[in-house]
């Protein structure tokens, strides 16, 4: 394996060969009715109730863009039929010839654009910076809380390829159910990242000493990003149900931890616990930007923080109350515990 360019699947023991029951063959939406089923309780049948009235709007607001969408182009149509109708006959060629050729140029610039990121995550996967998204919890979460995922993974893949330092992606114990679901994400096959079915202690086994998972628990903040080490973060969305779950996987596996520097420069809202794209994000601007406090502000959205100017003696009092606190249970005065992160749904 190389320092930074590590390749997929060399290190992937004979066991780890993503033999997990068939999840995949579940029925997507355990709520579905049979004939012959019994008859469902009474909040059962409020939340199916719930359920297809959601249905039910969101295929009139799918109808209703659809409609507005068809008008807007109708609408164009229109304009440029007229537009060139008020012409003579060389205008009107020249026109038209304008037109195409700047649709050919946006195409030729589109397709340049895209060998270039291409090129670039390419790269990336040979030196960037490594980061893991740990998809071994996945057997904990909810069919709703898999979908957030998955759409939070979508979002890092997207941050990554819009970024200028994008980092070296490793989907670990990609397997199952969320392999499964990934596998139907269109272009996913494409993806410039490392699908392992093994989990990371082994995929990256003979680089466990470089290992160092990201959990808002530990007692470690993170200084600077380290090159030769490998970021993991905890493909989870649980609401912190499993609150220090990561920070005792770690422990139990003699990893090092750290978490981000959150309380050394902004006052939080709400839980420190991030979303696992936040907390990708935040590692990524981080590597462009270095500097965590711009990076911190750049992902952690408004309403979840308060920027505190410790150059200001008048917070000095609160520095020490936040820095102080290694607890994790944000009781001080300077942090509301609402423990709730921010969550994004995909419907599939
Ligand atoms: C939604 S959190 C999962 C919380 C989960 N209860 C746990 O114990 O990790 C998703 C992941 O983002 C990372 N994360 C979230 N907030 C963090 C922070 N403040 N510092 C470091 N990593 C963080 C962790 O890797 C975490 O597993």
């Amino acid at each position: 394996m190389e320092e930074n360019g590590m390749h997929g699947n060399d290190s992937c023991a004979p066991h780890c060969n993503g033999d997990s029951p068939s999840p995949e063959h579940r029925p997507e939406k355990e709520e579905e009715i049979r004939i012959g089923d019994p008859p469902l309780s009474k909040s059962a049948g409020k939340k199916l109730k719930k359920l297809q009235r959601y249905e039910e709007k969101k295929a009139r607001q799918k109808a209703m863009a659809k409609q507005i969408k068809e008008r807007s182009k109708e609408q164009k149509r229109q304009d440029w039929a007229d537009k060139l109708a008020g012409l003579g006959e060389e205008e009107r060629s020249n026109l038209i010839q304008a037109k195409v050729d700047a649709r050919k140029e946006r195409r030729a610039q589109m397709l340049q654009d895209r060998q270039l990121t291409k090129q670039k995550l390419k790269n990336a996967q040979q030196s960037g910076q490594n980061i893991v998204l740990d998809l071994e919890l996945c057997e904990l979460m909810t069919s709703g809380e898999i979908s957030s995922l998955m759409q939070q993974i979508m979002y890092c893949y997207a941050a990554n390829k819009k970024s200028s330092t994008p980092a070296h992606i490793w989907l670990t114990g990609c397997r199952g159910k969320i392999k499964s679901r990934l596998e139907k994400v269109p272009g996913f096959d494409n993806w410039h990242v490392e699908k392992e079915e093994c989990y990371y202690i082994e995929a990256l086994k003979e680089r466990k000493d470089n290992l160092v998972y990201l959990t808002a628990d530990s007692e470690n903040v993170v200084k600077e990003l380290d090159s030769s080490k490998i970021y993991i973060i905890g493909g989870l969305v649980d609401r912190n149900r499993f609150k220090g779950i990561t920070m005792q996987k770690a422990e139990d596996q003699g990893i090092q931890t750290v978490k981000l520097p959150i309380s050394e420069h902004l006052r939080m809202t709400s839980s420190q616990v991030l979303t696992v794209n936040q907390v990708f994000e935040i590692l990524i601007t981080y590597l462009e930007l270095k500097d965590w406090k711009k990076s911190l502000m750049k992902v952690i959205p408004q309403r979840k923080r308060s920027e505190v100017d410790y150059s200001d003696p008048s917070n000095e009092a609160k520095k020490v109350t936040v820095s102080n606190d290694n607890s994790g249970e944000e009781t001080s005065c300077t942090f509301e515990s609402t423990e709730k992160e921010e969550e994004v749904t995909l419907q599939t």
